[in-house]
C-alpha cells in the first residue's frame, strides 16, 4: 500500500466511526466563506482535530470541520476551513481532504476560494466561475509514486471544471439576478500577497483572477475522477491596481459583504445538481 493511500484509508475508518453518510458534492468553502455551513440540513460534524493525521489549518477564519448535511434533497459534505500549502504541510497532506472526500463518496468537487481581482474589469465582492486554471510554483500534488486505485499516472487536465455543472451555475445566477463573471483563476503559494509586477506578469499570462488554493486541489480531484466545480469570491482588486495595501482582514469582510449572494448561488446549485449526478 502506498503511504498516502494508507493516510486516506485510515482518515476514511475515522469518519466511518462517527458517519455512514454517503456524500454527493464536496463542498470546500474559501476564506471567509464559512458561514455559508448554516445553510446546510446538518446531520454530523466531526472536527479535523478527531480525524488522525488529518491535516489542521492554523489560518483565523479557517475554522477547522466537515459538516454532512443536506441542501435540498442533495447529500453534502462541507468543508469549513482547509489548509493551504503555505502553512508548511506536505503538498499530498493539502490534497488529502480531496482524496478523502472522494473516498466518502462524492461524485462532485466544489472549490471556493477568495481571490484578488486581475481582470480590470472585475471588482472587490464579484463572484466569478472558474473556467480554467493555471497553477503557479505550486508543486504538483500528483508528484511521487502514483497509486492506481487512486487514478492514471498522467491524467488529463484539458476540462478540469465541468461544463455541465459550470452550466448549472450561469442558469441559477442568471435566474437568481446574480451578476457573476467568469474567469481563469491562477494559484501561488503565498503566504506573502502579490507583487504589483507579479500581478503584471500573471495578467500577461492570461490570469484574471489569483489566489492561494483551489488549483491543487482541483488536479488530486480530477485526478480520483470527480467532476469539479468552482466559485471565486473577488475579494479585493489585486497588488497595484490600487492604492490600498492588501489585508488578510478585507479579504475576509468582501467575502462576508459577498455571503448572501455567494449563499444563495451555492446553494440553488447544489440543489440542482441532485438531477444530474
Ligand atoms: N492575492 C492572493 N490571494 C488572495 C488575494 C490576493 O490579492 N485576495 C484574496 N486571496
Amino acid at each position: 500500500m502506498s503511504k498516502v493511500y494508507d493516510k486516506i484509508e485510515n482518515c476514511l475508518a475515522a469518519v466511518r466511526r462517527k458517519t455512514d453518510f454517503v456524500p454527493e458534492v464536496a463542498l470546500t468553502l474559501g476564506s471567509g466563506l464559512g458561514n455559508y455551513a448554516e445553510n446546510i440540513k446538518v446531520e454530523c460534524e466531526i472536527a479535523y482535530s478527531e480525524i488522525d493525521g488529518f491535516p489542521v489549518s492554523t489560518v483565523p477564519g479557517h475554522d477547522g470541520r466537515f459538516i454532512f448535511g443536506y441542501v435540498g434533497e442533495t447529500k453534502v459534505v462541507c468543508m469549513k476551513g482547509r489548509v493551504h500549502y503555505y502553512e508548511g504541510y506536505d503538498i499530498s497532506d493539502v490534497v488529502l481532504p480531496a482524496r478523502l472526500m472522494a473516498a466518502m463518496g462524492a461524485k462532485v468537487l466544489f472549490l471556493t476560494n477568495a481571490s484578488g481581482g486581475i481582470n480590470y474589469n472585475f471588482r472587490a465582492g464579484d463572484l466569478m466561475l472558474i473556467t480554467d486554471h493555471i497553477s503557479c510554483f505550486a508543486p504538483n500534488p500528483l508528484i511521487g509514486p502514483n497509486d492506481d486505485r487512486l487514478g492514471t499516472r498522467f491524467p488529463d487536465m484539458s476540462s478540469v471544471y465541468d461544463a455541465e455543472l459550470s452550466s448549472i451555475l450561469r442558469e441559477t445566477a442568471l435566474e437568481n439576478s446574480i451578476s457573476m463573471k467568469e474567469g481563469i483563476y491562477c494559484q501561488l503559494t503565498g503566504p506573502s500577497f502579490e507583487s504589483p509586477a507579479e500581478i503584471r506578469m500573471l495578467r500577461t499570462l492570461g490570469a484574471d483572477a489569483v489566489g492561494m488554493s483551489t488549483v491543487v486541489e482541483a488536479i488530486a480531484g480530477r485526478h480520483v475522477g470527480m467532476r469539479i466545480v468552482g466559485v471565486s469570491c473577488v475579494s479585493n482588486q489585486a497588488a497595484g491596481m490600487t492604492n490600498n495595501p492588501l489585508t488578510h482582514e478585507e479579504v475576509q469582510m468582501a467575502a462576508d459583504m459577498t455571503a448572501p449572494k455567494f449563499s444563495l448561488l451555492v446553494t440553488e446549485s447544489i440543489k440542482k445538481f441532485h438531477d444530474y449526478l
